[in-house]
């Protein structure tokens, strides 16, 4: 294969992304291409969810984001929505123990506000049973959407400059990643989209800002270790540069 333009330079030792941000998308596809219901699409897709956790964990990923709900997916018919809503339950209930057990810490980011008790609930739980595990992060975005989260930081900036608090002249980058809900995590090296559709759906707007971006032609549940671990060695061959100049030309 030629090596295009952008690729890592030879002899450059490859680096395996530490945070990995996966768009889930296809299970509806996936269930029609079957004659299922939409619904059993979505339960294929927690299982591939599974799968992937345990995959990442097993290949080094530190940080492993996924988006489980957007702040449009309410949009959805009534049924759906609650269908979606149980198997987040179901597998916060059946899969959080597991992941306790193997180090997994478990972090929310999304809305919280106008969720109902019992998911808010159980969100809590999931992320306090689990807040001291340090060998890996698994980053649930729920009722998440980009504009709306960075809408939120400002607003929390807003007000605190209204109380008096901050000086809107002083506020830096910092004090705006701190609002946001993601404020302690690292940002995505690699966000990975299943499904054939190249398009970043209000997630992570702020975050991805020099993420590498992978798209992969199968359907969520369809996905699995092999095409993790294929999406990484694509990863590893990009030459990121961040804005700056190639490593070579830097020095030239
Ligand atoms: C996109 O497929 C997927 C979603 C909107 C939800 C992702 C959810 C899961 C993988 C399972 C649920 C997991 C939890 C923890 C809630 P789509 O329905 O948009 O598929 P389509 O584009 O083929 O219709």
């Amino acid at each position: 294969m030629v090596a295009a333009r952008g690729c890592r330079p030879k002899g450059e030792k490859a680096v395996k992304p530490a945070h990995i941000a996966i768009i889930m998308d296809g299970n509806g596809r996936w269930a029609r291409a079957r004659g299922l219901p939409r619904t059993a699409g979505h339960r294929a897709g927690v299982e591939s969810l599974r799968r992937t956790v345990r995959a990442a964990g097993e290949m080094g990923i530190r940080w492993l984001t996924v988006y489980a709900f957007s702040s449009e997916n309410w949009s959805r018919p009534k049924a759906e929505v609650s269908d979606l809503m149980g198997l987040l339950k179901l597998f916060i209930r059946r899969d959080l123990a597991e992941l306790h057990q193997n180090g997994v810490r478990v972090r929310i980011v999304g809305k919280r506000d106008g969720l109902e008790p019992d998911i808010a609930a159980l969100l809590g739980e999931a992320e306090s049973l689990t807040a001291g595990n340090t060998n890996m992060n698994l980053v649930v975005a729920f009722n998440y959407g980009g504009r709306d989260e960075i809408l939120r930081a400002a607003r929390a900036l807003a007000i605190e400059a209204k109380a008096g608090r901050l000086d809107p002249e002083d506020v830096t980058m910092q004090d705006f990643e701190a609002r946001l809900d993601t404020a302690d995590m690292p940002d995505p090296d690699l966000i990975i989209r299943t499904s054939g559709e190249q398009r970043l759906s209000n997630f992570l707007l702020w975050q991805a800002a020099y993420a590498e971006f992978v798209f992969v032609p199968c359907r969520w549940p369809d996905f699995g270790s092999d095409d993790l671990a294929a999406a990484i060695a694509v990863f590893e061959e990009r030459d990121r540069r961040f804005g700056g100049a190639a490593a070579q030309e830097a020095v030239s």
